[in-house]
């Protein structure tokens, strides 16, 4: 019986396709429909018909600026920048659906966790239960300035951060209230039972928090918890926290390297392998037939914004690559902007060598993701291909021209994975972690946020 195939959609809250920089220039719509919210739900409504698991949104904070040494190539072609806040779109689409989930990205590293606890736990309570957090430790020095840093702080301890601020977060979702505690039947004694509402204590290196949790329980409690970091640390991350992890490696050997070590990693930490959902950055370009799929992806690739795509890599990896000529070879350098982006396109794959020239050429169009180009029947094979080989479980797809892109696969692609037994015709009932965990309420009783305990003292309880 082969795997079930999970589908979310990938964007950010900035101009058309945040993975396909300049591209909005072939919309048929205005570039600047991210900011009408017709145009969140009515994507929305789109996806849902189309049976997505969730909307992943990404984000960052800070203007790409390192390319060049300045923020010029991405607002040119509109790459990742403007951007906007994603948790405000949540509540118009959630408006307009009940199924779709909603994956928020958050930086650990500037959030403070009790105010995020109680962002995320309220959009689950309004959401009935649907949300997710993309926890990310942010990897631009202009973003750490901007936000009263000096400087970045370096790669492996913004993880280390991470790790307090989930568990501090931990603290707050699952041990602070007791299932129990609310009441609020006309005539009961207390809305919530004080005696079942307790402080709970952390003491870190680089955060505290004392206190009870201001928000009663919501219906997952403990958000479904994405990761999508790729490097040593990152992935020690992951195999500690993360319930679905989201890679992107743009060759199959690449791909298939990183899923055995996070599911090794995973195993190692305690965990069931298998337990942890595996998403892989990618493109489709699907039409009714592969000829017009492959004229139009010609067509993009004809068009592409090089700078913009030099500005979003230099940004992710930290190297000023205006410095490198086109045919230099990419070679992996420790940075502390994002490990995982540099070895994607260099050691995690040793068995080919990427130019400058051929890496802004494949992340023009979607990132350090594949791209699949063809008809329904050529794309749904490459994608049941990939998952066979690489032991996936799914794809968080980007975008060209949005909302184009996904409108294609809903129309083409959808119905041929239907018809071959690999895609839900109808969601399963529940929240988010219920539909995606064969109805498992809760967090699994093996991961660290149930086994947390309420009173923590970061080195002495860990
Ligand atoms: C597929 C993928 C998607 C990511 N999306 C975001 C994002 O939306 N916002 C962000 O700040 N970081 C994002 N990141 C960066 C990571 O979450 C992480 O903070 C960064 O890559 C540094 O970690 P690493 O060195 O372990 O890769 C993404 C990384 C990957 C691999």
């Amino acid at each position: 019986m082969p795997k079930e195939i999970r589908l979310n959609a990938f964007m950010m809250n900035c101009v058309g396709g945040h993975l396909a920089p300049g591209q909005w220039r072939h919309g048929h719509g205005r570039a600047s429909d991210y900011l009408d919210p017709d145009y969140w739900s009515g994507l929305a409504t789109l996806l849902e018909r189309g049976r997505f698991d969730a909307l992943f949104l990404g984000d960052v904070l800070g203007v790409y600026d390192v390319y060049g040494d300045a923020p010029a190539a991405a607002f040119s072609a509109g790459a990742q920048s403007p951007m906007n806040d994603p948790f405000p779109l949540v509540m118009v689409m959630a408006g307009v659906t009940s199924h779709l989930g909603f994956g928020i990205t958050a930086s650990s590293t500037y959030e403070a966790p009790y105010v995020l606890a109680r962002r995320f736990t309220t959009l689950d309570h309004l959401t009935r239960g649907r949300i997710a957090w993309n926890i990310v430790t942010s990897y631009l020095q202009s973003g750490a300035r901007s936000l009263g840093q000096t400087a970045l702080q370096a790669h492996d301890n913004r993880y280390d951060r991470a790790d307090e601020c989930l568990d501090i977060c931990y603290q707050l979702w699952e041990k602070s209230w007791d299932d129990d505690a609310v009441d609020g039947a006309p005539g009961a004694a207390h809305y919530a039972d004080p005696s079942r509402i307790r402080p709970v204590r952390y003491e870190g290196r680089y955060l505290n928090s004392e206190g009870v949790f201001q928000s009663e329980p919501s219906p997952q409690r403990t958000p479904v918890l994405f990761q999508a970091g790729g490097s040593a640390r990152g992935t020690a991350f992951a195999a500690r926290h993360a319930e679905c992890v989201f890679v992107g490696a743009p060759t199959l050997a690449g791909l298939k390297k990183s899923v055995t070590q996070i599911r090794a990693a995973v195993q190692a930490a305690g965990r069931a392998p298998d337990s942890v959902v595996i998403f892989a950055m990618f493109t489709v370009i699907v039409d009714a037939d592969r000829d017009t799929a492959l004229a139009r992806l010609a067509a993009y690739q004809a068009s592409a914004d090089h700078a913009g795509a030099a500005a979003l890599l230099a940004g992710w990896t930290g190297v000023d690559l205006s410095r490198y000529a086109p045919d230099d070879t990419l070679d992996y350098v420790d940075t502390d902007a994002g490990q995982s982006a540099l070895a994607s396109f260099s050691k995690l794959d040793p068995s080919k060598q990427w130019t400058v020239r051929d890496a802004l050429d494949y992340v023009a169009i979607g990132g350090r993701g594949p791209v699949i180009a063809g008809g329904p029947v050529d794309v749904a094979d490459a994608l049941q291909d990939w998952i066979a080989q690489t032991d996936i479980d799914g794809f968080n797809l980007a975008c060209v021209e949005a909302p184009r892109t996904f409108a294609d696969i809903v129309e083409f692609l959808v119905p041929e994975l239907q018809r071959r037994g690999v895609y839900k015709t109808e969601y399963a009932a529940g929240t988010f972690r219920q539909k995606l965990f064969d109805g498992r309420a809760w967090i699994a009783t093996d991961h660290r946020a149930h086994l947390i305990e309420p009173h923590f003292k970061a080195g002495v309880d860990a």
